[in-house]
C-alpha cells in the first residue's frame, strides 16, 4: 500500500485530527511541523505550520521534503492558493498546471548543491509528475469534482502580493496562475525522487485583473469554499490507492 504525501497551503492547515504524529529532526532542523499519519495511505503536512505561522519565505522547504521523504511517501500532492490570470483560472477553480516559472530568491533550494549533498543538476523540463497528474485528475473525475487540465503558475516571494505590472509581466511569460510555494517545494521533490504535484486553488484574481482590490476576507471565503472539493478529490485519491 503506498503512503501519499499531502503538503497543504493556505486554508489547508488542517487535514483531520491525526491519529498518530512525529515531529522529525533532519539535517536541516525541522519541518514546518509534525507528520500527521492518518492510517497507512496519508501523511499531511501543513506548510505553513498548525498554526499558519510560516510564511512563505520563511518555510523549511528541505526539512519538509526531507522529512517526508524519510517516511517513505511514494509521492507529494502540494496544495496550494493561488491567484488567476487567465480565464481557465477563475476564482474556485481546481486547476493541475504542468509548468511553472521561478521567481523567488534568497530561498535554501537544493540538496544537490555541493553543500547539503554532492552537486547534481537535475533533470527539471516537466516540474509535475505526468504520472500523478493523471490520478489526480481521474480521483477528480471519481469525486465528482472537475479539475482544470494545465497551466503555468509563476512562483513569487511573497509574503505581499504582487503589483499590477508584476502581474502583466507574468501574463507576458505565459503565467496563467501566481503563487507563493511551489517553488522551491517541486524541485526539492525531484532532487529528492519523488514524484510531485501542484493542486493550485485559485482565490481570487491576480492584481490589477479586477476592479476591486484583493483582500484576505475575500480570499479566505473562496478557500474555505473550494477546500471542500479539495479534500472531496483527494479522499478519492486516498481510496484509489487502498485499492
Ligand atoms: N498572488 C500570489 N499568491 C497568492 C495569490 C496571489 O494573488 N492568491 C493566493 N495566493
Amino acid at each position: 500500500m503506498a503512503l501519499i504525501g499531502l503538503i497543504g497551503g493556505t486554508g489547508l492547515d488542517h487535514w483531520g485530527d491525526p491519529p498518530r504524529e512525529v515531529a522529525p529532526e533532519t539535517p536541516f532542523g525541522p519541518p514546518s511541523g509534525p507528520l500527521q499519519f492518518f492510517g497507512e495511505t496519508l501523511v499531511f503536512l501543513p506548510r505553513h505550520g498548525p498554526d499558519h505561522d510560516i510564511a512563505p519565505h520563511r518555510v523549511n522547504y528541505r526539512a519538509n521534503i526531507h522529512a517526508l521523504a524519510q517516511a517513505g511517501v511514494s509521492g507529494l500532492v502540494a496544495v496550494n492558493a493561488v491567484g488567476g490570470l487567465h480565464e481557465t483560472a477563475s476564482p474556485g477553480a481546481l486547476v493541475l498546471p504542468d509548468q511553472l516559472v521561478d521567481y523567488t530568491w534568497g530561498r535554501a533550494h537544493s540538496f544537490r548543491d555541493g553543500d547539503a549533498g554532492p552537486l547534481d543538476h537535475v533533470e527539471f523540463a516537466q516540474p509535475f509528475s505526468p504520472d500523478w497528474r493523471a490520478r489526480l485528475l481521474e480521483a477528480g473525475c471519481v469525486a465528482g469534482e472537475g479539475l482544470v487540465d494545465g497551466g503555468c503558475v509563476g512562483v513569487t516571494q511573497g509574503p505581499r502580493l504582487e503589483t499590477a505590472a508584476e502581474i502583466r509581466r507574468l501574463e507576458r511569460d505565459g503565467c496563467t496562475l501566481v503563487g507563493m510555494t511551489t517553488m522551491p517545494e517541486a524541485s526539492l521533490a525531484r532532487e529528492a525522487g519523488l514524484p510531485y504535484v501542484c493542486l493550485a486553488v485559485v482565490a481570487n484574481a491576480a492584481a490589477g485583473l479586477s476592479d476591486t482590490p484583493i483582500t484576505m476576507s475575500q480570499i479566505s471565503a473562496t478557500l474555505a469554499r473550494s477546500m471542500q472539493r479539495v479534500r472531496r478529490v483527494i479522499s478519492a485519491l486516498v481510496e484509489a490507492e487502498t485499492q
